[in-house]
């Protein structure tokens, strides 16, 4: 049995968070059914998921630093992510919920922060290769072209003005959540430009409705993947 693979993408203030705790409940609920039978459910985040992608995170989100370095150390945590937490999990056959993954890297460092998305690429093809890992593990894996990518995207849009309006409610801003609506912009066409080019891996949810409607949508993206 496979893992399923499921990241949470959006915008800070898209309220992605909430819904995560949700669809996790809503597994473990479930882990019974004949979609998720016996399945265990692994609750991660990037940039995080280890004790030393922990330590990166907090380099990442709070220290002033240089473009490169940020998008190095970005994919230096998820890389560990990947090979401590995500592929064991993924080839005993574990539904991994990760709260964002590499389309966050190229929609703020690339479509926010202006990085070239030629080297984000290339990290992401290095960082996400996990043929040279173990060849048993990446057997046990769903890879594509060798690489590991979520199963589903759950995409939360929401306009920015709005994002920020909830932000500022919010606690301490952190590097990012400070920047200004512009950024934002930036960030969420990054998103949409990464949704356009897999379809098939990403499901857009209306983040701007009710909680109740959203997390209908949710629930709905995941059953009709038959995962749930
Ligand atoms: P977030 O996921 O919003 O966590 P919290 O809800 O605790 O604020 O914060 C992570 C921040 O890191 C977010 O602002 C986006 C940023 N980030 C990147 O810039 N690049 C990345 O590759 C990832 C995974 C996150």
């Amino acid at each position: 049995m496979t893992g399923v693979f499921i990241s949470f993408e959006g915008i800070d203030g898209a309220g992605k968070s909430s819904h995560i705790q949700a669809l996790a409940q809503a597994f473990g609920a479930s882990s019974s059914s004949a979609a998720s039978s016996g399945r265990q459910v692994v609750l991660t985040r990037e940039p995080g998921g280890t004790a030393l992608s922990e330590k990166l995170r907090e380099l990442i989100l709070h220290a002033p630093m240089d473009a490169l370095t940020e998008a190095l150390l970005v994919f230096a945590a998820r890389r560990e992510h990947i090979v401590q937490v995500i592929a064991p999990a993924l080839a005993r056959g574990d539904v991994v919920l990760c709260d964002r993954f590499t389309d966050a890297s190229f929609a703020y460092q690339g479509a926010g922060r202006g990085f070239d998305l030629e080297t984000l690429s290339k990290l992401e093809h290095s960082a996400q290769d996990l043929r040279r890992l173990s060849a048993d593990l990446a057997s046990k894996i769903r890879l594509k072209h060798g690489i590991l990518q979520p199963d589903l995207t759950l995409l939360f849009e929401v306009p920015p003005q709005v994002a920020a309006q909830r932000l500022a409610q919010a606690r301490q801003p952190d590097k990012f959540e400070s920047q200004d609506v512009a950024f934002f912009e930036r960030v969420a066409s990054g998103y949409a430009a990464r949704a356009a080019a897999d379809p098939q891996r990403f499901v857009r949810i209306n983040g701007h409705q009710s909680l109740e409607h959203v997390r209908a949508d949710v629930m709905a993206a995941v059953k009709a993947r038959g995962y749930l």
